[in-house]
């Protein structure tokens, strides 16, 4: 992965343009990469894979394992969004297993990318956008949620049967030890980097699953004596991040949990077509993609917001490569723009500018 001139890098990306507003997105955040790596004298090989409802149109089915290998071969994934509008899509008409969001959870489970990174930042300039009274973001907020990905109701046993003349459908939550402790590592790990504090999100009062993660957290937990750690239960929790959403640093929790309270706190953020996240597995491998989803209604348009996709590929380069001032440059261009009052449809207000999502990219590059 090295070049020959010291410092340089030889960057061997995977490209996973999605559908909807995935190839706009992309290309934006490809325009980014190219322009910082010319900066920094790296070289980009970028492969094109195909996923989802692309990979449907051609392949019959949302991922090969072709295309698995081809991402195993990468050091890294850019992706976009997958799937359609389900109640138009032909796509949904395909059972459930051949379907764009099962190519996900496929290359989710074939590459162990069990931790999943989920920023969700209040930014500055976007405080008009945050649906939260002003009292109660004052000062802003900045968390992290860890959502354990590849184990839980995700990935457990299911099936759909009838018994006794009545249809029962079945799906089981599963956790070994293992695979609580090395996501309540990650958490851990992250939260020594940031204000250190964990709150760890289960519901103990019923379910066998979190009474074991509680356990092993708190296992955990004992190797880290400089970080606090909190419980919570999931209901509070989900109260708790529009009530006091200032309180949270590390939100670490199960698969299905951190599904639904990482939507719930981009949400919260007003401004989801601005947040990243990252999906790691045990090595420096990662797949890298906005919060937010494939939105058919507006693709095509190029009025999509590519900076959640631009700041996914500053966290690549962040924890990937290893490249920390390539991706604080990434980082502090999409602040300038911001801050010079450039805005995408989704985060316009009064008085600024607004821009397409081509406009975006080219002026993100200007202050790389
Ligand atoms: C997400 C999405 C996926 C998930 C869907 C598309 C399967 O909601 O990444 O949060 O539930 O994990
Ligand atoms: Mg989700």
């Amino acid at each position: 992965m090295f070049g020959k001139e010291e410092g340089t890098m030889n960057l061997k990306i995977g490209v996973i343009k999605g559908d909807g507003i995935g190839p706009e997105i992309v290309t934006e955040a490809m325009k980014v990469l190219d322009k910082t790596a010319a900066r920094y004298n790296h070289t980009i090989e970028y492969t094109q894979l195909l996923m989802g409802g692309a990979s449907i149109d051609v392949n019959g089915i949302p991922l090969t394992d072709e295309t698995v290998a081809s991402a195993k071969a990468c050091d890294a994934v850019l992706l976009g969004s997958i799937g359609g509008d389900a109640k138009t899509s032909p796509w949904y008409q395909l059972e459930p297993s051949k379907r764009p969001e099962a190519g996900l959870l496929k290359i989710r489970k074939e590459l162990n990318l069990f931790a999943n990174l989920r920023p969700a930042v209040l930014y500055d300039e976007l405080k008009g956008a945050c649906p939260l009274k002003e009292e109660i973001t004052d000062g802003g907020f900045d968390m992290m949620i860890m959502r354990e990905l590849t184990g839980g109701l995700y990935f457990g046993d299911r099936k759909t049967v009838c018994e006794d003349g009545v249809m029962t459908a079945y799906d089981s939550l599963t956790y070994n030890e293992n695979e609580i402790r090395r996501i309540a590592k990650r958490g851990f790990d992250i939260a020594m980097k940031r204000r250190k504090k964990v709150t760890s999100v289960d519901k103990a009062n019923v379910l066998d699953s979190s009474r074991l993660w509680r356990k092993i957290v708190e296992e955990v937990a004992a190797d880290y004596p400089e970080v606090t750690l909190t419980h919570m239960l999931v209901d509070n929790c989900a109260m708790q991040l529009v009530k006091d959403p200032r309180q949270f640093d590390v939100i670490l929790t199960e698969n299905m949990f951190g599904d639904i309270l990482s939507d719930e706190a981009s949400m919260v953020t007003g401004s989801i077509g601005m947040l990243a996240s990252a999906s790691l597995n045990e090595t420096k491998f990662g797949l890298y993609e906005p919060s937010g989803g494939s939105a058919p209604d507006i693709a095509g348009k190029g009025i999509a917001n590519p900076i959640a996709t631009i700041l996914s590929a500053a966290m690549m380069l962040r924890y990937s490569f290893d490249l920390d001032e390539e991706a604080d440059v990434i980082e502090a261009a999409v602040g300038e723009v911001l801050k010079k009052g450039y805005r995408t449809i989704d985060i316009m207000s009064e008085g600024k500018t607004q821009v397409g999502t081509a406009g975006m990219g080219d002026l993100i590059c200007s202050f790389i």
